[in-house]
């Protein structure tokens, strides 16, 4: 098995590659004045299985055509299998119509994967369980859950805190997450203006008075789901409020909303390489090598 990498996350590919005593596999990517890029593989994969690491995190149209052209170009150099690695996968959170008029994105994106060439399919956490089922070719979701329950069981006392889900959606994850420590749950209910995604209203289901609250979503974009969700904990007399999401997206000012909330720490993984000018105190990653390194010694 031969490891490329895209450009999006070299620091975990590299550290993956090293997990499974690898080296990346050279490739040149070379971007021509107009922005195009033209991939060149460096290393005989005739007849061999080629893995791409790649997140599709911003800029997300500029990571996904590149990973395209890698598979291309691993597929025309003779790799037998191409499979994809994508620990963070963009236009996952548009995998239905949500008004007249739209398109399904997702879709879009996993019939050109599987029209490429691509073989096999790793993710992590996406938003919905059900995307693997949209590809034909072996799809899989990975959890970095197990990552939160080691941080977890190291950092705090299990007495003092309950788990907290941050809406409705992340119900699967938390209740998982919760059997794996053994800790209380409660749950937010969120309500989001669908078309410019503000946040109107969050309410709590269950009993946080006295204890330490950390809430566990799979993405942070904006940052609002976690400051709506921190005030509204705190509000009910959580002691203090912790965040931990796989993804780390971090769109528009969220480093500076996060630093500025009440929330004591923001965890996420290291599934999106998280640039220096995103990064802020109050930030640890994470990171899902090992979990990564796991299932790839026997892809
Ligand atoms: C939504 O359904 C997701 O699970 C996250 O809660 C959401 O993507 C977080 O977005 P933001 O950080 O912009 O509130």
């Amino acid at each position: 098995m031969l490891i490329f990498s895209g450009l999006s996350n070299q620091p975990l590919a590299i550290n993956i590659a090293k997990q499974l005593d690898r080296k990346l596999s050279p490739l040149e990517i070379f971007v021509f004045p107009d922005g195009e890029r033209r991939i060149t593989i460096e290393e005989k994969v005739l007849g061999k299985t080629a893995v791409i690491i790649q997140s599709t995190s911003e800029p997300v149209d500029t990571n996904y055509m590149e990973l395209f052209l890698l598979v291309d170009a691993l597929k025309r150099s003779g790799a037998e299998f191409v499979k994809v690695f994508m620990p963070y996968m963009g236009y996952q959170r548009q995998d239905h119509i949500f008004r007249d008029g739209e398109g399904v994105s997702l879709e879009v994106i996993v019939g050109i994967l599987q029209g490429v060439g691509v073989s096999e399919f790793f993710s992590f956490d996406l938003h919905s369980i059900k995307i693997p089922e949209l590809f034909k070719i072996p799809a899989h979701n990975l959890s970095a859950l197990p990552v939160f329950a080691q941080k977890i069981e190291k950092d705090f006392s299990k007495d003092e805190i309950v788990l907290v889900s941050p809406d409705m959606g992340g119900i699967r994850r938390i209740k998982k997450l919760s059997e794996m420590l053994s800790v209380p749950y409660v749950t937010i209910v969120k309500d989001r203006d669908l078309n410019k995604g503000d946040i109107h209203d969050v309410q709590l289901n269950g009993e946080v008075k006295g204890k330490i609250a950390l809430m566990v979503d799979d993405i942070i974009s904006t940052g609002k789901t976690m400051v709506y969700g921190a005030d509204l904990l705190l509000e009910n007399g959580a002691l203090s409020v912790f965040a931990f999401a796989t993804h780390g997206v971090l769109s528009a000012d969220a480093s500076v909303i996060l630093e500025k909330s009440k929330i004591e720490k923001v965890f996420v993984t290291d599934t999106i390489e998280i640039f220096k000018e995103k990064n802020f105190p109050k930030l640890e990653i994470l990171s899902i090598a090992t979990i990564a390194a796991d299932i790839l010694k026997n892809a």
